[in-house]
């Protein structure tokens, strides 16, 4: 289920050009069955009308503080205490200078000193009024008070001015929803995970590589960040989107893969190995194109580094070190042989022979096996799958398992 599903959130919606924007996130919160109360400015109003979020969150939107409809006169305590989280987006400089002011003199200013909800400020506007020392005071204030402020994205605006003060693109401010929305059982922690091939050059055009899209090492990034952790990715080459809030590592090789991680994980509690590493890489690279009739049939081969072995040689009390493994057959037995030889407090092992699960799919089904014992995973998508996986490091911490 999505992690919007049934929460109450609240949009509030302020004098902006980026006004229309937030109609696409309105409708995809309530694709997701959030349910979505729109309320807006008056300047709002001037930029979007009320009609579009209607029509897109299926609930009367929110335009007066004092309504004569006697189930509306209240609207600002009943929207406040009900909400799961209020957003305001986008959020002009008068909106931010009157929260941080603590003012009440509209609905939705009313509304967020009415909440205890987790409150995000989404920041639009031009970069100059962005910039100004006032409104930077303002969202210092803000943050001080608690609220979650998400940096404006830079670019070419709509006043044709290029700097800071873009509304975020949707998939970015979903993120941070969906973090507001997660438990935060990892803050304070420090999560490394490896995601994708590594690609073992043969010459400029040609390398050695496997399936890996890295969708598995992403959802488990970007679960470990949603759930408060800082979040280091070091990634081979994929062609997915980097994860929102995380520290992005890009690596080609398997040696590269090894120095990333190796300078990485003395500083993290827990390090998660997702990527399918090369075992082995050609001898020697060429620095020009191979042509096509100089090439042998016969490719030499030389051993790769074990990161993961590696890593379970030096590792420190309180660090936790979860492998993964992708297995056609005897599962329970190949996993067991990994566990023990990489010193391993967890190992994941995908079963590759199914085709919903293991490389490139969006499902997987993954059993977990550590030292008190095994724990089947449902087929599920690899987001969920990802946060089954975070529930067992943390009953592994709370149980004490590496000190
Ligand atoms: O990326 P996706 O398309 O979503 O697919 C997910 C996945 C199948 C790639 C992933 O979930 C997975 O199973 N990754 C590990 C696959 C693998 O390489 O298994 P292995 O048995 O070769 O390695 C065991 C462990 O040792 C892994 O944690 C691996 O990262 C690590 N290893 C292996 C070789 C090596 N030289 N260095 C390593 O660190």
């Amino acid at each position: 289920m999505s992690v919007f599903a049934g929460k109450n959130i609240v949009v509030g919606v302020t004098g902006s050009i980026a006004a229309f924007k937030v109609a696409t996130w309105v409708s995809d919160l309530a694709k997701e069955e959030a349910l979505v109360h729109v309320v807006m400015s008056r300047a709002a109003e001037k930029f979007i009308a009320p009609l579009t979020f209607g029509a897109l969150s299926a609930n009367p939107v929110h335009t007066e503080m004092f309504s004569a409809d006697q189930h509306h006169s209240m609207a600002h305590i009943d929207l406040g205490s009900e909400a799961d989280i209020v957003l305001i987006a986008p959020a002009s400089a008068n909106t931010i200078a009157k929260l941080a002011g603590g003012f009440a003199d509209n609905l939705l200013t009313t509304t967020v000193l009415a909440t205890n909800a987790p409150v995000l400020v989404y920041p639009a506007m031009n970069s100059k009024m962005f910039s100004n020392r006032a409104t930077q005071r303002n969202i210092r204030k803000l943050k001080e008070m608690g609220f979650t402020v998400v940096d404006p994205a830079s670019g070419m605006m709509a006043c044709k001015e290029t700097g800071q003060g873009r509304l975020p693109e949707w998939p970015v401010a979903k993120e941070h929803i969906a973090k507001a929305l997660s438990k935060q059982d990892l803050k304070g922690q420090r999560f490394l995970v490896t995601a994708g091939p590594t690609r073992e050059s043969i010459d400029p055009a040609r390398y050695l590589s496997n399936r890996s899209s890295g969708k598995m090492g992403y959802a488990l990034a970007r679960c470990a960040w949603r759930r408060g952790a800082h979040v280091t990715l070091v990634s081979g080459p994929t062609s997915l989107s980097v994860p929102t809030g995380v520290e992005y590592v890009q690596v080609h090789s398997a040696l590269e893969m090894y120095d990333a991680v190796l300078s990485h994980a003395e500083v993290s509690q827990v390090v998660i190995k997702a990527a399918a590493v090369a075992d082995y890489r050609p001898e020697t690279q060429s620095r020009q194109k191979v042509k096509k009739d100089k090439i042998e049939l016969i490719l030499a081969l030389t051993q790769n580094p074990d990161i993961l072995f590696e890593l379970g040689k030096i590792k420190k009390k309180g660090q936790l070190l979860v492998g993964f493994a992708a297995e056609s057959e005897n599962l329970q037995e190949e996993g067991r042989k990994k566990l023990t030889k990489k010193n391993l407090d967890l190992i994941a092992i995908n079963d590759i022979s199914k085709s919903n699960s293991g490389f490139e799919t969006d499902t997987n089904r993954v059993l977990l096996l550590d030292a008190g014992g095994e724990n089947q995973l449902p087929l599920t998508s690899k987001d969920a799958t990802a946060n089954l996986i975070v529930d067992k490091i943390v009953s592994l911490f709370a149980n004490n398992c590496c000190t």
